[in-house]
């Protein structure tokens, strides 16, 4: 069955647009129509390397009423404005993570699209990659047994280091909790479910940092979110997890995911990518072996849960990368925080559904 492609525009024309821009194009169900930007200049030169037919301002995008899909590449503190803005003008939105910068905001996007019948979708779709989804498959059919724990983290000098315009990444709503915690997070709750309570300790190593590349090397920055962030996670399926995200360290970069359950280990790849390696190691075992992944979509797919959630209205099923989990992300970021300043365990209000698998093989249709 050929469905109607969904009329996009792409909102916020910076660093992250050019690989949704170059993947949207492959995707039969996106059309997008326009790049828009506050830089007009930005929405021109990507509209015109990426064969977009018009640039346009946020406003002009809301007021045309072709237009069903607003994908949201704004910074941290943009979302929640730019994405209420898509809903009042009757579109739904696909934001990049997180959601929102506050609880409030992010709840008022979930309300609009309720009130409305419109989606709210949200980054990150690397759990729709083939390796995760494999992870996934893994832990679904057993291979691990029952889970017990995680161990995640993900310690860098900070993007400081490569970011040609690194600020707001260290400002309310960003940070590595809230610009990394959200492909832990996701992936975590992808596999084990929603989180039921969490604690957390956090500190700001370095109060005033400065840009290390690009035409604002030299400028400095004031740091306003916890830079060093750790944290433990109860899920409501029983495993128990610990995940550390930090900007404070000599590391460039060092990550890790790795499962454990009653029967084996599970060594998951970088949650902000889409493919493996995956590697399991089954009780009684020495050491582990690379599994071969059984899903699609392996290479830098960003855009992925957009066009996944351009399918769900064409074929009235829900959306994977979905508004709901999103704001549970969001809300147990927050309770991080929350019990790091209050010194006590927070409960979690919100919950969501994991969403459902993918098929083997590389389909999104489903
Ligand atoms: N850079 C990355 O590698 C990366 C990776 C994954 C996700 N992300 C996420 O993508 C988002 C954007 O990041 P980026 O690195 O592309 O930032 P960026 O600063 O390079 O680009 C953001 C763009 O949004 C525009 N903008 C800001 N407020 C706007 C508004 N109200 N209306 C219209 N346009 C507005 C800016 O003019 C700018 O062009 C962030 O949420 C970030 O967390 C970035």
């Amino acid at each position: 069955m050929t469905l109607k492609p969904v009329k996009t525009a792409v909102i916020g024309c910076g660093n992250i647009s050019s690989i949704y821009l170059e993947n949207a194009a492959t995707w039969d169900i996106l059309d997008v129509v326009a790049c828009a930007d506050l830089d007009m200049e930005r929405a021109k030169s990507q509209a015109e390397k990426y064969n977009v037919p018009r640039a346009a301002t946020p406003t002009e995008v809301f007021a045309d009423p072709e237009i069903e899909l607003i994908i949201n590449l704004t910074i941290p503190a943009a979302h929640s404005e730019v994405g209420l803005a898509a809903l009042q003008a009757g579109k739904s939105v696909y934001n990049e993570k997180p959601l929102a910068i506050s609880r409030e905001d992010g709840q008022l996007l979930l309300q609009e699209a309720q009130k409305r019948g419109l989606r709210v979708g949200c980054a990150p779709d690397t759990f729709l990659g083939g390796g995760l989804q494999t992870c996934r498959r893994l832990v679904d059919e057993g291979a691990i047994g029952q889970p017990v724990g995680a161990i995640a983290y993900m310690l860098t000098r900070g993007p400081d280091y490569w970011h040609p315009d690194p600020e707001f990444l260290f400002k309310q709503g960003a940070g590595p909790l809230f610009d990394m915690g959200p492909y832990y997070l996701t992936a975590l709750i992808s596999m084990f479910g929603p989180i039921r309570r969490v604690t957390g300790s956090a500190r700001i190593t370095y109060p005033e940092r400065s840009v290390h590349s690009g035409p604002k090397a030299g400028s400095k920055i004031l740091v306003e979110a916890p830079t060093h962030v750790v944290s433990v996670l109860d899920f409501v399926s029983g495993p128990i997890a610990t995940l550390v995200t930090s900007f404070d360290v000599a590391d460039k970069y060092s990550r890790s995911v790795t499962l454990f359950g009653s029967d084996g280990t599970l060594t998951v790849p970088d949650p902000n990518t889409f493919g493996g390696p995956v590697q399991l190691l089954r009780g009684g075992e020495d050491d582990g072996s690379e599994v071969s992944l059984t899903h699609g979509y392996i290479e830098n797919s960003r855009s992925l849960g957009a066009a996944d959630l351009a399918y769900a209205i064409r074929t009235d099923r829900p959306h994977r990368a979905n508004g709901e989990m999103a704001f549970h992300v969001l809300d147990v970021m927050h309770a991080i925080l929350d019990s790091s300043r209050t010194g006590r365990h927070i409960e979690l209000n919100s919950s969501c559904q994991r969403p459902s698998p993918l098929p083997a093989g590389r389909t999104l249709n489903e």
